[in-house]
C-alpha cells in the first residue's frame, strides 16, 4: 500500500462549453491526439502509486465506464496487425487498477461531487484529479510531486497552484499564504477565495485540478453552506481547514493545459502533436 491509495475523479458534469461534441460523448472522453482526457488522469494517478480509481459520474456517461473495460472483439480484430499495441496503455490501467463508480444525481458544485464520493473513499487520505486540467510532465507527475509533499505533512490537505494573470483569477479558487520554511514552492494557506474578481483576489495563485485531501474534509463538507449559486465549494471547505493551518498550496513543476475550454484543448493537442507526431 502506498501513502495515497485512492483517487477521486469528479466526472459528472455536462461539459456544456464543448457542445455539440459533448451531447452524447462525455467531455472527459475528448481526446488529446488519440487518448481521452480521463485516461491521462488515470495514468497520472497510477504514476503516484494509486490503484483505486473512484469515479463520481452520471448516468449519461457510460462511455467512461466502457473505456475502462476490456473489449475482446476489438482486440481480436487488431491482433497481429500494426495496431495491436494501440490498446496496451489502457489495458495496463484495466489490469492494474480497480475502478469504482458512484452516481451524482444533482450538480451542486465540486464540494458536493467530492462528498458524493465518500462511500468509495472511506476514512483515508485521497487524491482528486479534475481531468480537464491536463498536466504534462516528464516522469515526475504533478500528483507524484504532491504525494511526496504530503508524506512530509500527513495531517494537511495539499492543493496544486499555478500563477495566472490577474485577469484570469475569477475562473479559479485563489489562495494566499506564506512560504513554508526553507521552501520556494509550498505555502501554508491562510486565505482562499472561490472565483474572486481581480479587485478582491488575495493573490494570483490559482488552484488547479489536483488535490490531496484528508478524510476530515467529508465532515467539513457536511457543514459547508452552499454559495450564492447554491453550490458547495471545495474551496470553502478547505478554508475551514486552512484556518487551523492544515492546508498547503504547492506550486508544481510542469505544464498545465486547461482543456475545459476550447482554446486550452486545442493548445494541448497542438503541443502534444508537435512532440509526438
Ligand atoms: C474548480 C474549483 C476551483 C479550481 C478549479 C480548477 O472550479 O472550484 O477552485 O480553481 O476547479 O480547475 P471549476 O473549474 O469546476 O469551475
Amino acid at each position: 500500500m502506498g501513502i495515497i491509495n485512492k483517487c477521486l475523479f469528479p466526472v459528472a458534469g455536462y461539459g456544456t462549453r464543448f457542445l455539440p461534441a459533448t451531447k452524447a460523448i462525455p467531455k472527459e472522453m475528448l481526446p488529446i491526439l488519440t487518448k481521452p482526457l480521463i485516461q491521462y488522469g488515470v495514468e497520472e494517478a497510477m504514476s503516484a502509486g494509486i490503484r483505486t480509481m473512484a469515479m463520481v459520474t452520471s448516468k449519461h456517461k457510460q462511455a467512461i465506464e466502457n473505456h475502462f473495460k476490456t473489449h475482446p472483439e476489438i482486440e481480436s480484430s487488431i491482433q497481429g496487425t500494426a495496431k495491436e499495441s494501440l490498446l496496451d496503455e489502457v489495458n495496463r490501467t484495466i489490469e492494474q487498477c480497480d475502478f469504482a463508480y458512484i452516481e451524482q444525481q444533482q450538480m451542486l458544485g465540486l464540494g458536493h461531487a467530492i462528498y458524493t464520493g465518500k462511500p468509495l473513499i472511506g476514512n483515508e487520505p485521497f487524491a482528486v484529479i479534475l481531468p480537464d486540467d491536463l498536466c504534462a510532465n516528464d516522469g515526475n507527475s504533478v500528483l507524484l510531486q504532491m504525494t511526496k509533499l504530503y508524506a512530509q505533512h500527513p495531517d494537511c490537505c495539499i492543493v496544486a497552484i499555478e500563477a495566472v494573470s490577474m485577469d484570469a483569477v475569477d475562473k479559479y479558487g485563489v489562495i494566499d499564504g506564506n512560504l513554508l520554511n526553507g521552501s520556494n514552492n509550498a505555502y501554508r494557506v491562510h486565505n482562499m477565495v472561490e472565483k474572486p474578481s481581480p479587485a478582491v483576489a488575495p493573490s494570483n495563485l490559482a488552484i488547479i485540478g489536483r488535490y490531496i485531501l484528508t478524510p476530515d474534509i467529508f465532515t467539513v463538507l457536511e457543514n459547508t453552506k452552499p454559495d450564492k449559486n447554491g453550490e458547495i465549494q471545495i474551496t470553502d471547505a478547505l478554508m475551514t481547514l486552512a484556518k487551523k493551518g492544515k492546508v498547503i498550496a504547492y506550486q508544481f513543476q510542469g505544464r498545465r493545459f486547461d482543456c475545459g475550454n476550447v482554446k486550452g484543448f486545442v493548445e494541448a493537442n497542438t503541443v502534444f502533436a508537435q512532440e509526438m507526431l
